[in-house]
């Protein structure tokens, strides 16, 4: 059994956990820096790097108070060394190359996916390789074969945005707060799924991908004519991003026959008509469907702890001259979707 330290610090969330490799988390803590950017609407980087910077070495040590452990007792320091916002992945990498060379500890430089990826194994025991992950946050929208550690294959990324991008667009065009994606689910209650005639972009398509930015024209239009209520547009803009992930979800699945789970991350796997949909779509094709906790679903630091402690224990370290990348794919031999793979 290993004892891994973890630091997240891809993006608006600083992050500090202790995971042990069989499968407990003994300390996690998260500061989120939303005030500090809500004046902007948006993440601005070199303000998320800075808080990064203020933040950090109070949560780690909190962590291990927490735990109760000394670094001393820590068999590795894992951190995120990419994909994200560059000055806030040095911020955390540094951060773990210092403990790890004051303690003399291996660093394990983790993948931000990787860490999404591999995370639904801390909320459900009964999961196994290999299994099709749906990814879906503001930042990314990818559909993986998990094989093993280290072993990914990508089946479909967005071509523009993101889909919780898209939730996020639409709560700004409806005037509703951020982040979007409740803002947009709670109103959908009140609204007709039905009401609004919106595209379902790439849907029956053979093209594996996410497409996401002609939806949000559509939205736009829609709100311009003044013909429809805000909520009816809610509730047929969530409908048609439902029908965008259940679609390509499902000719993933058929180019992944040997998968025995489907599992979904991210922050927009809390929107209850996206989780029914996907777990009745598990149900059809008699699969295990497992939606960890939300708070392992969004950017967290135990997902880069126990992604450590199982690169650790595959001996997958890293030289203290690992770089901070701001682009990093899970699957290097994935074709670049058309559209430039903006995404990760
Ligand atoms: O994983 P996450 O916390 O951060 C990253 O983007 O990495 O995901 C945040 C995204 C936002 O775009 C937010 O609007 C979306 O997840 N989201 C939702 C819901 N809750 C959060 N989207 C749809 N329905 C929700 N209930
Ligand atoms: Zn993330």
């Amino acid at each position: 059994m290993s004892l891994i330290l973890g630091i997240e610090s891809s993006c608006d969330e600083t992050a500090a956990a202790l995971v042990t490799s069989d499968r407990r988390i003994l300390a996690h803590r998260l500061a989120g820096q939303a005030a500090a950017h809500a004046p902007y609407g948006g993440v601005v980087p070199e303000i998320a790097a800075r808080a990064h910077v203020e933040i950090l070495p109070r949560l780690i040590e909190e962590s291990l108070a927490e735990a109760g452990v000394s670094l001393g007792d820590v068999d590795g320091i894992a951190a995120t060394a990419g994909p994200g916002l560059i000055g806030g992945v040095m911020v955390g990498l540094v951060t773990a190359k210092g403990l790890a060379l004051a303690g003399g500890k291996p660093l394990v430089a983790v993948n931000h996916l990787e860490g999404h990826a591999l995370s639904p194994m801390l909320a459900d025991p009964d999961l196994a390789f290999p299994y099709l992950l749906l990814l879906v946050s503001g930042g990314h929208c990818q559909l993986l074969l998990v094989k093993g550690v280290g072993d990914y294959r990508r089946l479909a990324t967005t071509i523009d945005d993101a889909a919780g991008e898209a939730f996020d667009k639409t709560a700004k065009l409806l005037g509703l707060g951020q982040p979007g994606g409740p803002a947009v689910e709670a109103a959908a209650q009140a609204g007709d799924s039905g009401a609004v005639p919106l595209p379902r972009p790439l849907v029956g398509s053979g093209e594996p991908h996410f497409s996401f930015a002609g939806l949000k024209s559509a939205v736009l239009r829609a709100k311009e004519s003044g013909r429809h209520a805000d909520a009816d547009i809610a509730a047929s803009f969530q409908q048609a991003v439902v029908d965008c992930l259940v679609d390509r979800t499902r000719l993933a699945l058929a180019a992944a026959d040997e998968a025995s789970a489907l599992v979904v991350a991210g922050g927009v796997a809390a929107n209850q008509r996206i989780r029914s949909a996907l777990q009745a779509l598990a149900t059809d094709h008699g699969l295990l469907f497992v939606a960890p906790p939300l708070w392992l679903c969004t950017d967290n630091a135990a997902m880069i702890g126990w992604a450590g402690a199982l690169r650790y224990e595959a001996g997958l370290t890293d030289p203290l001259d690992a770089p901070a990348r701001a682009r990093w794919p899970l699957d290097p031999e994935a074709e670049r979707a058309r559209g430039a793979g903006v995404k990760a």
